[in-house]
């Protein structure tokens, strides 16, 4: 064997996804409204005669559906190596099995949530090593970054209210206390300033039209 086994896993390659598609993703806390703007998005990429792949992790496939049952609703306490590991479990199918094929034939993959919610529930959230986390999304996906990644940041208080008027049951992450989605918050934004050219920042705050504007501006960009 090569190599010091006490080195944590280091992940060589980071590259955008390079192919003749693209690979968006939308990430932010729980009730930042990324679904819908996904959802806008894939109406106004198909208008432009792109086939478009909407997807999520967890659960975008039918392995990850059962793994997203497990870390969204499991009962008890889930050590926080192990949610990492879950999640870092789904993403690896998904994008083999779903993601880099999509974006190999041309298609515009719009997915919510990537490698960054990872770095931030589990690494700024959970208190993991955030190298390490993100090491670890690395070597699953064999080194795939988005084209694009659209953070819609809101202040977790305001999430909170969002989340409460929806009127459904929390899931394990959703029902972390305000300090825990704080971090995440934090976690995400120090993210995005250390990859500015990667992500895009919204005030999740502005009406959804204007937002997908803005969004629509950054993917048109990109389509060529
Ligand atoms: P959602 O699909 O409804 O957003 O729920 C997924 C939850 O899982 C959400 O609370 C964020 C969390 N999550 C992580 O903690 N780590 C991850 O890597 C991903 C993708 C999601």
């Amino acid at each position: 064997m090569t190599g010091d086994p006490t080195r944590p896993l280091h992940a060589p390659r980071a590259a955008a996804a390079g192919g003749p598609g693209l690979f968006i993703t939308f990430e932010g806390g729980d009730g930042a409204g990324k679904t819908t703007q996904a959802s806008l998005l894939e109406d106004w990429v198909r208008t432009r005669g792109r086939n478009v792949v909407r997807t999520r992790e967890p659960g975008g496939t039918e392995l990850g559906l059962r793994i997203r049952e497990i870390v969204l609703h499991h009962r008890g306490h889930i050590d926080p190596r192990a949610e990492a590991l879950l999640y870092a479990a789904d993403r690896a199918h998904h994008i083999a099995t779903s993601v880099r094929p999509a974006v190999a034939r041309g298609d515009v993959v719009i997915q919510d949530r990537y490698l960054d919610s990872s770095v931030a529930y589990q690494g700024a959230g959970r208190v993991l090593d955030a190298n390490d986390v993100r090491a670890l999304s690395l070597w699953a996906t064999d080194g795939l970054l988005p084209d694009l990644t659209v953070l819609l940041d809101l202040d977790p208080a305001a999430a909170r209210r969002r989340l409460d008027a929806a009127d459904k049951p929390f899931d394990r992450l959703e029902a972390e206390k305000e300090e825990f989605h704080a971090r995440v918050r934090e976690g995400f934004l120090s993210l995005a300033a250390d990859e500015p050219g990667r992500f895009l920042v919204l005030d999740a705050r502005a009406a959804p039209e204007e937002l997908a504007a803005r969004v629509r501006n950054a993917v048109a960009e990109r389509l060529g």
